[in-house]
């Protein structure tokens, strides 16, 4: 049965997820690290859902950053299969997703990944684009600052074609070109799992988002925490640098 959903008097328009403390909630059962990625992607859909069905307009998850290539190649290829597993179950529960209005979108650099996933990816975000309920974000190959690199790159070559000039260039110019393009900037951002830092996560677009921790370990992650982030967030007063 679906749980019944909490009311709240207002809603972050956009969340950023850092699911974090998989490896250690597996090594505390005496698992392998994959066993907690594992229950880690069940939170995802759980919290992507739920997200949803509360109405909140964008969800962005943390999956894999540009520094998580460090790690055993064993566990990369679990986190990709568990990633490549998801957009297998998209396309399987479309129907669902198009009554609700789900878009699934992809942020950074994808040159990295197999091409079989990338092809994957691009039949994904266009099956999705024109739905507008509710978009979901997974950053893979994700780091803030390669997104602002990215970013730059792409406004140097707009001033070189003399679309721009360099004298002109708003903060809003440099917004549309990172990989969160035309999403707003996230209002909350949640990391559980005990660690008081971003990790390289939307460095430009949180410049005022509330955070929000916790000690939790991203598998134990549920609907009753997200609803204290959302209790904790309607008492927050956002001034965005005024009085
Ligand atoms: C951080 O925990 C988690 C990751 C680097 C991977 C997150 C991946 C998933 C939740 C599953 C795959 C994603 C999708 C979208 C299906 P950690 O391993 O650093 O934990 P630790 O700090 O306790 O070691």
């Amino acid at each position: 049965m679906e749980r019944e959903l909490t009311r709240f008097e207002t809603l972050p328009t956009h969340i950023g997820f850092i699911m974090d403390g998989n490896g250690r909630w597996a090594k505390q059962r005496g698992l392998a690290r994959s066993a907690g990625h594992v229950e880690g992607a069940k939170t995802f859909k759980r919290i992507a859902d739920y997200g949803s069905r509360l109405g909140i307009r964008y969800m962005t998850f943390y999956a894999f950053s540009t520094e998580n290539w460090k790690r055993p190649a064993q566990e990369v290829d679990k986190i990709m299969s568990l990633f490549a597993e998801y957009l297998d179950w998209i396309l399987h529960k479309r129907q669902e997703n198009e009554l609700r209005g789900v878009r699934v979108r992809f942020l950074g650099d994808r040159s990295k990944l197999s091409q079989e996933l990338i092809d994957v990816m691009d039949y994904v975000e266009a099956e999705t684009r024109d739905k507008d309920k509710c978009t979901i974000s997974i950053a893979i190959n994700y780091g803030g600052r390669d997104d602002v690199l990215h970013g730059v790159r792409q406004l140097l070559r707009d001033v070189e074609a003399g679309i721009l000039s360099a004298d002109d260039i708003t903060e809003n110019d440099i917004s549309k070109r990172l990989y969160t393009g035309d999403m707003p900037d996230p209002d909350l951002i949640v990391r559980p799992s005990g660690e008081y830092r971003l990790s390289n996560f939307l460095t430009w677009q949180s410049a005022y988002s509330e955070l929000w921790f916790s000690d939790v370990l991203w598998p134990d992650f549920d609907e009753d925490m997200l609803d204290a982030c959302l209790r904790d967030y309607e008492k927050r007063q956002r001034r965005f640098g005024g009085v």
